[in-house]
Order: C-alpha cells, then sequence, then structure tokens
C-alpha cells in the first residue's frame, strides 16, 4: 500500500472547495481522527467526530449548539483523484458531532481512502477495506486488541498493529475504562468516573485524541465490541457491580457515547438501554465473524463473581449470551459456508481452572460461569457441522491460546472442537513481565500459551490455516517500544488445536 502523506492533505485541502453557512468559523473540528468498520462488499462505515476542543467538560468538543454539514468523499486513490462517492451529512449536537456515512456502491475485496471537510477543514485521510465478494477465498490479515487503559500506558501496541498493515482489525472490548485518573498512571485521565453522557463522552474524546489510536484507526476497518469498562467493571445485563439505583440511565449514556465514538452502523444506534451490537460481518468465503455481545443480556455473575467453586454456574437456565443471540448464532453457525467461523467476543471461553484436585475453581465473570451456555454454542457449531471454529477473546490482560475441548470434566483427553486466541492488554495493568503461571498451564492442558506481556495478536487466515502471531511489546508506560514475535500457531484446515511454530 502507499503511505499516508501530509501531501495528501494538502492536495486534498486545495481540491475541495469551502462553503460558508453563515456562522462563525470553526476552529479546526478534526482533532479526533477517522474511521471505518463494518465492511460488506460493497460499503463500509466512515466515522468521525468534529471537536475542536475535545476535552471540554460538557463532552460537546468545543462545538456550536447547531446542526453542521459534513462532507465526505470516497477514492480509489490517496490523492483524491478518482473519487467514487461523495456527499453531505450532518453532524448534530445531540449526537455530539458524530457522522457514521454508509457509503454503499463500491466495489469488493478493494481499497479505498476516504476523508471529510467541515467549514474549510480537511480531516486526515483514512484508508479502508471492502469485504470480498461473497464466492471469494483471498488471504487475511486481520489484527486484534484489546484493554486499552489511556492512563496505565502508551498506545504503541496500537501504532505496531497498524504497522503490520491489516486488512481488518478487531476489537474486542475495554476500548476505554471509567476510572478517574490514579497516582499511578503515566499519562493524566480527564474527568471524573464515568456516569453522565457527558462523561462518556469526554472521556471517549480524549481517547481519540491519541495519536496511535488515531493511526490505527485510520489504516484499516475495524470491527469492534464492547466489554464491561466502556461501562462499568464487571457490569451485567440491568445489574451493576455495587447497587446504584442510576444504573440504567449510566448504562443508556455509555451506551449512546460508544455509539457516536465508534465506526458502528446506524442500525446500531442505542434506544434507551438497548443497543444491537451484536452482528455478522462476512468475509468473502474465507471467514465470517460472528460479533457478539456477552455482557447487555447476561444473568449476573454466580456465586457473587470473582473465582470460586460454585454449583450454580452449572444452573442449564443460566444464559451470558441471552435467547435471541444464542439462537442467532446457532442458526449462524447452521447458515455458514466459510472456511473459518470466527466468533469475536470478549470473556474467556476455554475452562480456566486454577485449583489442585478435582474440585474446580473458575472465573465467574468468564464462560466458565455459564457452562450450560457455553455447552449449547460449542455443541451448536459442532453439531452444524462448522468447519474450523475460532474464538476470539480479551478481557484479562494476558495472551493465551487455548484447545477447545468438547467434554471440558475431561479436557486431557477430551476431542478439540476448536481454537481460542486470546489477545493480552495493549496497556491494561501496565508494563506486564515474563512470569509464567506455571501452575496455571498443570492445571489446564489444553492451554498451550501465557504471557503477561502487552501486545496485540496477528492472524493470517488462507484457504489451507490460519496462524496467529503473539505480538508483544517490552514496555507502555513508555513511548516508543518495538514489538516482536513472542510465539507463533498454526491451526490447520479441519484440525482444530493449536500446532506450535
Ligand atoms: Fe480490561
Amino acid at each position: 500500500m502507499s503511505k499516508l502523506t501530509r501531501r495528501t492533505l494538502l492536495i486534498g485541502g486545495v481540491a475541495l472547495a469551502t462553503a460558508g453557512a453563515g456562522f462563525p468559523k470553526l476552529d479546526n473540528p478534526f482533532t479526533l481522527g477517522v474511521a471505518s468498520g463494518d465492511p460488506r462488499p460493497d460499503g463500509v462505515v466512515l466515522w468521525t467526530r468534529l471537536a475542536p476542543n475535545p476535552l471540554n467538560e460538557d463532552g460537546l468538543g468545543g462545538m456550536p449548539n447547531r446542526v453542521v454539514p459534513v462532507h465526505w468523499e470516497i477514492a480509489e486513490d490517496e490523492g483524491f483523484r478518482r473519487i467514487v462517492r461523495r456527499g453531505t451529512e450532518v453532524a448534530r449536537p445531540d449526537s455530539a458531532h458524530s457522522v457514521h456515512v454508509e457509503p454503499f456502491g463500491l466495489r469488493p475485496g478493494a481499497e479505498y481512502f476516504y476523508r471529510f471537510r467541515a467549514d474549510d477543514h480537511i480531516s486526515p485521510v483514512g484508508r479502508t477495506r471492502t469485504a470480498p465478494a461473497p464466492w471469494a477465498l483471498q488471504d487475511l490479515t486481520m489484527c486484534f486488541a484489546s484493554c486499552s487503559h489511556y492512563g496505565e500506558g502508551y498506545f504503541t501496541a496500537y501504532r505496531r498493529l497498524a504497522e503490520d498493515d491489516p486488512d481488518l482489525v478487531l476489537h474486542l472490548g475495554d476500548y476505554q475504562y471509567e476510572y478517574a485518573a490514579k497516582a499511578a498512571d503515566v499519562r493524566a485521565v480527564v474527568g471524573p468516573e464515568t456516569r453522565t453522557l457527558a462523561d462518556y463522552r469526554l472521556r471517549h474524546a480524549q481517547y481519540k485524541t491519541d495519536a496511535d489510536l488515531q493511526f490505527a484507526h485510520s489504516v484499516a476497518p475495524w470491527l469492534v465490541v464492547w466489554d464491561d469498562h466502556e461501562t462499568e467493571n464487571n457490569w451485567a445485563d440491568e445489574v451493576p457491580e455495587q447497587p446504584d439505583p442510576d444504573f440504567l440511565a449510566r448504562r443508556a449514556a455509555a451506551f449512546q457515547a460508544y455509539y457516536e465514538n465508534m465506526p458502528l452502523r446506524r442500525s446500531a444506534r442505542p434506544n434507551g438501554i438497548d443497543m444491537q451490537l451484536y452482528r455478522r460481518v462476512q468475509w468473502g468465503a474465507l471467514a465470517n465473524f460472528h460479533m457478539l455481545d456477552t455482557r447487555q443480556y447476561r444473568d449476573d455473575q454466580a456465586c457473587g463473581d470473582g473465582w470460586k467453586t460454585c454449583t450454580e454456574a452449572g444452573n442449564p437456565t443460566r444464559t451470558i449470551t441471552g435467547a435471541d443471540q444464542e439462537a442467532w448464532l446457532l442458526d449462524g453457525f447452521r447458515r455458514s459456508r466459510a472456511r473459518w467461523d470466527v466468533l469475536g467476543q470478549q470473556v474467556f471461553f476455554a475452562e480456566r481452572d486454577r485449583k489442585d484436585g478435582p474440585e474446580k475453581e473458575l472465573s465467574m465473570d468468564s464462560w466458565d460461569g455459564y457452562l450450560a451456555s457455553r455447552d449449547r454454542i460449542t455443541r451448536g457449531w459442532v453439531d452444524a457441522g462448522v468447519r474450523n471454529t475460532v474464538v476470539l477473546t480479551g478481557d484479562v490482560h494476558a495472551a493465551y491460546a487455548a484447545d477447545i475441548k468438547a467434554d471440558w470434566n475431561d479436557p486431557a483427553s477430551s476431542r478439540t472442537v476448536g481454537t481460542e486466541l486470546v489477545c493480552t492488554s495493549v496497556t491494561s495493568g501496565g508494563d506486564g513481565n515474563d512470569t509464567v503461571d506455571q501452575t496455571q498451564l498443570r492445571l489446564n492442558p489444553h492451554i498451550k500459551l501465557h504471557s503477561r506481556r502487552r501486545g496485540y495478536v496477528r492472524t493470517r487466515f488462507t484457504a489451507q490455516e490460519m496462524r496467529a502471531d503473539f505480538r508483544a511489546l517490552p514496555f507502555v508506560r513508555q513511548p516508543g517500544a518495538p514489538a516482536t514475535t513472542l510465539k507463533s500457531f498454526v491451526v490447520e484446515d479441519r484440525n482444530p488445536g493449536l500446532n506450535a511454530v
């Protein structure tokens, strides 16, 4: 690909005419960068949000209380000589002046460049990509990441991820954290713990000012799903972590700000406390991405959450997806003709027992706290004859790779029916370290890798195999760390489970 250059922007600035609307001119509103997401064969979502003063306490980014026209263009070349679509979208105060454009009529499997204009200000240029045609089996480079706490480190991992030139990026949640600044933080988080719409908007805006994060958004389309911290630690449906009579209002505010700040389709626009986040994105005949929401519809964590030996976790009525999402996912397995079916989701899927002996001690916030739910999903893909299932996970601030077993009561000899890849955090938890929990590996022989380094996972999907490179950074509390490959695995077509390379 050609690099995005400053020259391009200047050429673009000359090429676009300015239009006065009788209002005072805005200061440069493109401080939050641009993004794209949810590609289809004929289109992709283009996103930006206007905010001349992104850290204004009211969360409105220094924008006037009026609608502002935003012009957009999408071109085949980064010099914008071959513009294929253009239009005008209205940025509204009640959406924090965010815009979500859904151009259509694009070519499948193609690279495009896009930019926005408001008054005479031109945004940075973003590069994006449409999904391949439904029958196409072209190779895919996909990187995924999770858990980016602004205060706990620099977002270097996002920059390294972008430098790998992915076709697609998945973010599996904890894109931001709700907490107020802490003494140990290396960067100052602004605002209180987020509770109101203004708080969440401001928090998103501060994150989006990060140059590394902007760069990562600008190189490829993203598929995003939230986990807990975009709203509140370990929330479950309508149940907050601690009793809070205002939790539903808080949840609605968090959802609204999340929608406003992510490259999501307008079909995801929240309605009060509800937001349709789970969805499927088809990448030609190569891969189906089933993007899950394991927070909004889950039963409350069993036995008071935490690591527990808990009979209630096995209650067959318990669900982590909710009934509708489960039915949708199982239906998706039955309909799939893809080479790879990928679950982009939040919390640890494979069993992680941390107690020696026959009794198990499991994390109640993960699928281990929803055993029947996990069994139904696993049986669903096995019974549907899904060709290759890969589960992608974030949340735990450590990298893992695991074989998914048919029977967790006998993981050592049970059949492997899928593969789980868990990315570590971008920054959460600070620098990380090289200590490996050997007890955990001994008690869970299906887990083939554990690392507490920071980083991300780079994957390469082809018709024959899926390769995963676990990328690690030596530090994040200072900027500029290099990324190296800690460990690589290959999963072969029709042969679930990890092969170390
Ligand atoms: Fe996290």
